[in-house]
């Protein structure tokens, strides 16, 4: 057995899609400053703030912070869409997260500048199979990552992503529940192995993170033996095994910033780089190896889909107001429940670790 096999997981065999080339946008600089220059003042004339994930393109992330917007992971999105007072949101990311977007804030225009920009863990998760999958197994938590469709989350009794799964299985665990996870093995296995919970484990995987390779990486380690290695908990269990931190994207920062070390190998999409290289200048960055045995080079660390973004699509999307997402009323009332467990959920823990400072 391959070190990366992982053994609880169901045995469906899963939908074949398509995954685009990985087209990043081009700009010369005056290009760039027209296209910025417009969209600050579609922001302004649409009462609509832009909100981007840390592995869409370094102008849109620039732009969201220069027009008081946010970069950051996808429950920070989440959350920041929700308590923004804009009647627009612009969500520069993939499309779940402009679902969830939509399914928290029903009352809200939420565009995005490319309807088409997808994710491998929600085309591998469709809701009519994870359905019946659930059915199979009505004794167990349905607990399914934030990478998944309005129809997936409107089956699940929680909503997580990687920066609050651990803590939330841990929780369900503690209340002796066993738990039906879905989409992504390798993140499943990874909270299955750190909490001791019972989990059953959808097939699907991030075409990007899984493509880090184990053997590779350590051969990178032995040549930077006082690097850190940065790993998303998405990457197979070998990458994850070198690992001096398992973390989401946001997780990954902080520990780039406050770790006392000059160099860091990365393991996850490189888009991350902007941020991390603004959180601490002087630092050196390495990719984590996505070549060797076995390589199929299908992104190369960066997810084609989060490449659709850029500012050319985000200016005719905020001129013609397409690219609007949908979500039927009645979905997002099923939908919205996982996703607010979970917000609740981590509100009570900062509150736990912050105290009360109204008090
Ligand atoms: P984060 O929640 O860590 O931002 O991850 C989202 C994602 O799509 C990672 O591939
Ligand atoms: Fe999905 Fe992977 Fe792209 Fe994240 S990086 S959006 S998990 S395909």
């Amino acid at each position: 057995m391959n070190a990366d096999t992982i053994t609880h997981t169901v045995n469906l065999p899963l939908p074949v899609f398509h995954v685009p080339p990985t087209l990043n946008e081009r700009l010369d600089d005056a290009e760039r400053e027209a296209l910025t220059a417009e969209i600050r003042t579609l922001l302004a004339r649409e009462n609509a703030v832009l909100v981007a994930h840390y592995y869409t393109n370094p102008d849109l992330q620039a732009l969201a912070e220069a027009t008081g917007g946010y970069v950051s992971d996808s429950l920070d999105m989440a959350r920041f869409g929700h308590e923004h007072p804009a009647q627009t949101l612009v969500v520069a990311g993939v499309r779940f997260m402009g679902e969830t977007a939509k399914i928290l804030n029903p009352e809200k225009r939420v565009l995005m500048p490319d309807l088409g920009a997808e994710c491998s863990l929600d085309l591998g998760c469709p809701a009519d199979q994870f359905a019946a999958f659930c059915d199979q197994h009505p004794d167990r938590t349905v607990v399914v990552y934030a990478n998944t469709s309005a129809a997936v989350k409107a089956r699940a009794d929680w909503m997580v992503t990687s920066g609050s799964a651990l803590d939330v299985v841990r929780h369900l665990h503690a209340e002796g529940k066993k738990i039906l996870w879905a989409p992504d093995r390798y993140l499943g296995d990874y909270i299955r192995v750190n909490t001791g919970a019972d989990m059953l484990l959808w097939n699907g995987a991030c075409i990007v993170h899984e493509e880090f390779k184990g053997q590779e990486l350590a051969a990178l380690i032995a040549t930077h033996p006082q690097a850190k290695v940065l790993v998303h908990p998405e990457s197979p269990p070998s990458v994850i095994a070198l690992a001096d931190v398992v973390g989401s994207t946001s997780q990954l920062i902080t520990a780039v910033k406050t770790l006392p070390a000059q160099t860091f190998i990365v393991a996850t999409d490189r888009g991350i780089f902007y941020k991390m290289q603004q959180a601490a200048p002087d630092k050196i960055l390495l990719e984590a190896p996505t070549a060797g045995y076995s390589a199929t080079c299908r992104s190369c660390a960066h997810c084609p889909w989060m490449a659709m973004n850029g500012l050319r699509k985000l200016a005719h999307t905020l001129r013609t107001g397409g690219n609007e997402i949908q979500v039927s009323a009645e979905l997002a009332a099923r939908a919205v429940l996982p996703i607010k467990r979970l917000l609740d959920f981590s509100a009570a823990q900062k509150q736990q670790v912050f105290g009360n400072n109204d008090a």
